[in-house]
């Protein structure tokens, strides 16, 4: 339905969960995918998933110095970049209280989920301003920006971040025609986020009662909004975010009991994800 034939479209982190699926709809959908992806193998895994057409670079996209030559490569080859897709993120698994963090994790966290999108974005855009009107970057954020999540308070913090840099961005490139959107996932099954394992079989039942829409995301869920966010169907759309959350932030804290009525008192004892 969306063509992206001639388009070049450059997404970080594209070698597993949602920045894979997201590389993989742009390449059906006639695009040249650009991944960024540090894992040597994932990469190698993509470049055989999409062929010639695509140019797959192991690059570290906290590293400024990498991100460059990705960029000069990138302007060398296709001479264009029409979509940039912020995916890189990561909770690197720090689950706690902030006083038991540390200030390096405070920076590593900062690195992963904030410092590169600036890092990134700023080495895009020249090509994207020489490409021209009709550009779109899309920042991957996470629902956790926009309510509380206890013990990942860090990574929501930053993710947070992800959504003024978006809202200001779009000012600024306004003038250029190149639109700025976010995309904020609730829960989706990936290699670092895995309802699939982290949930025991017994509690899946319930699922249909924490989210309206009755399950987790998929990375083809991600990969729908942003082929949207990056076509002409979303040509009057900046500055924004698309919550692909399956109703649970219009949900707040509402929840359906076993017999199908609402209650914001749940009483279920025990927890679906971690027994935070
Ligand atoms: N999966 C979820 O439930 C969920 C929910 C909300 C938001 N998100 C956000 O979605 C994005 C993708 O998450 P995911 O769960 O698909 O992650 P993932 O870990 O499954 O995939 C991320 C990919 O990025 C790569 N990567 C990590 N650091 C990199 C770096 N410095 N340079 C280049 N590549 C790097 C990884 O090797 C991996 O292939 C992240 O921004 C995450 O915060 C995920």
């Amino acid at each position: 339905m969306i063509d992206f034939t001639g388009k070049v479209v450059l997404v970080t982190g594209a070698g597993a969960g949602i920045g894979r699926g997201i590389a993989d709809a742009f390449a059906k959908s006639g695009a040249r995918v650009v991944a960024a992806e540090i894992d040597r193998a994932r990469a190698d895994a993509l470049r055989a998933a999409l062929g010639a057409a695509a140019f797959v670079s192991v690059t570290d996209v906290r590293d400024a110095v990498q991100v460059g030559t990705l960029l000069d490569d990138v302007r060398q080859r296709f001479g264009r970049l029409d979509v940039l897709v912020n995916n890189v993120g990561d909770f690197l698994g720090i689950v706690k209280p902030l006083e038991d963090y540390a200030d390096g994790e405070f920076d590593a966290l900062y690195a992963v989920n904030l410092r590169q999108i600036f890092v990134v974005t700023r080495a895009a855009l020249p090509l994207m301003k020489k490409t021209g009107p009709g550009g779109s970057i899309i920042n991957i954020s996470t629902i956790e920006a926009f309510r509380g999540i206890p013990l990942n308070i860090v990574y929501s913090a930053f993710k947070a971040g992800v959504s003024g840099f978006t809202r200001s961005l779009a000012l600024n490139l306004g003038p250029a025609g190149i639109r700025v959107n976010e995309i904020a996932p609730e829960t989706t099954e990936s290699a670092q986020v895995k309802p699939s394992e982290w949930i025991p079989p017994k509690y899946l039942e319930h699922l249909p009662r924490w989210i309206p829409l009755g399950r987790f995301g998929q990375p083809a869920d991600a990969a729908g909004c942003a082929l949207f966010l990056a076509s002409d169907l979303a040509g009057w759309v900046t500055g924004t975010t698309l919550h692909l959350d399956g109703g649970s932030l219009a949900a707040g804290g509402w929840y359906r009991t076993p017999d199908g009525r609402w209650t914001n008192t749940p009483v279920v004892i025990d927890s679906g994800i971690g027994g935070f």
